[in-house]
């Protein structure tokens, strides 16, 4: 018999073996298919990312160019998707939600589910589509028509397409695919880990996206960067910073964008996006937000390691996400969204990784109820 309090937070418990990434949280480093967050992120297209993480290795020209094509010709949403989001926007249902509904209708009658053999062509659909239902479901809510996908544009550049109807310059291309590929996968977080979880019971692809939608939702995990961002122009000029954060801190509060479970320096993606935000409001002549960005987050982590010391609470990804994202105008509520695009590829990374095993998830819980009740009829009980 189980004795033992499981640690409830599972920290530091290894729970698969992965190619895809490696988190080194006292390092501070993020290897994605071994490369240095630092060294991709930066310089490749969404697509050579998403092909090496499900191929594990880099496309050559032909493969790049079937791959591209054969995602953009996915992309199309289905009558019955279209008017599910329509319905979600005229309840103005939160975009996860509208999101994780939209993902559950993908594919029918077309996804097979299960058979290993349509995993690949299902995580195609799926990919494919994750922008279209977050471009469609945006312009719903804002009494718009969906726009048409363009197959022509790469998926970064197609989603700012479908957002706005304009296409965008290619320096914001550039800071969106950066973005992209920066989240794209972090060892088993805790949508990964509901994803794998899920496709471990030989489930569908689109079962265990949908499940890792939910789990990305939280606001521990994927909704952050909103409340990152609501934070940074609530305090609206550097000299409030230390004030507001104080105040914040003493009712209890936690300071969005900072803190991680594995990490204990900064987030290396932190500096990533830091830089890519960096190059797009100094293209646009405007440093002012983003310096005020830097002075918070310089005063939180002093603050966070007088509040919680030997915590080590530094900048997460979410921090500077929100700036990257706000820069290239997608809306607040778009952020966990657009997480969830590029997410979505690393989840299904996972689940081949999982399938592969053939092996269900299934830990142990120890029962601390109680125990010898006897039956009573409704009446007798008081
Ligand atoms: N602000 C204030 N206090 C904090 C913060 C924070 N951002 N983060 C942690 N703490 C405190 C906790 O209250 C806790 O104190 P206690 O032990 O005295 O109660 C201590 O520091 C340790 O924190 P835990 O919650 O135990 O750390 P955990 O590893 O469970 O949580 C998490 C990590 C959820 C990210 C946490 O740091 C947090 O809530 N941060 C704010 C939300 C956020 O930015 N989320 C995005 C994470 S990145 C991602 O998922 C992609």
């Amino acid at each position: 018999m189980l004795n033992t309090v499981a640690n409830p937070g599972l920290e530091g418990v290894v729970a698969a073996e992965t190619r895809l990434s490696s988190v080194d949280g006292q390092a501070g480093e993020l290897i994605i298919a071994g490369f240095p967050v630092e060294e991709l992120a930066p310089r490749a297209t969404f697509e050579e990312v998403v092909y090496l993480l499900w191929h594990d290795i880099l496309p050559d020209t032909n493969e790049l160019t079937t791959f591209q094509q054969a995602l953009g010709e996915q992309r199309a949403l289905s009558q019955t998707t279209l008017n599910l989001l329509q319905a979600a926007a005229q309840a103005r249902t939160p975009a996860m939600d509208a999101l994780r509904m939209a993902v559950g209708t993908i594919g029918l009658g077309t996804i097979q589910g299960g058979a290993d053999e349509n995993s690949l062509r299902d995580a195609l659909t799926l990919l494919a589509q994750f922008p279209t239902i977050v471009a469609a479901y945006w312009r719903f809510l804002q009494g718009a028509v969906p726009l048409d996908p363009d197959p022509s544009l790469g998926h970064a550049a197609n989603y700012l397409y479908m957002l706005s109807g304009e296409r965008a310059h290619p320096e914001r291309v550039r800071g969106l695919e950066t973005y992209l590929n920066t989240v794209i996968d972090h060892g088993l977080n805790a949508s990964t880990f509901a994803a794998r979880v899920i496709i471990a019971t030989d489930s569908d692809v689109v079962s265990a996206v949908v499940g890792a939608v939910g789990a990305l939702k939280g606001p521990l995990h994927g909704g952050a960067p909103g409340p990152a961002l609501d934070m940074v122009f609530e305090i609206g000029e550097a000299g409030r910073a230390e004030a507001f954060m104080r105040a914040k801190l003493g009712r209890g509060e936690r300071l969005m964008g900072f803190g991680h479970r594995v990490y204990k320096v900064r987030d290396p993606r932190a500096e990533v996006l830091a830089q890519a935000a960096k190059a797009f409001y100094e293209a646009d002549g405007d440093m002012a937000l983003y310096d005020l960005a830097r002075t918070v987050e310089e005063t939180a982590v002093r603050l966070l390691a007088e509040h919680k010391p030997g915590r080590d609470l530094q900048t997460n990804v979410e921090f500077y996400t929100a700036l990257l994202l706000h820069g290239l105008d997608l809306p607040i509520e778009l952020f966990t969204p657009t997480f969830a695009i590029s997410r979505a590829a690393g989840w299904i990374a996972h689940c081949f990784e999982q399938q592969a095993l053939k092996r269900i998830i299934r830990p142990q819980s120890v029962y601390v109820g109680a125990r010898d009740r006897r039956w009573m009829r409704l009446e007798e009980r008081s």
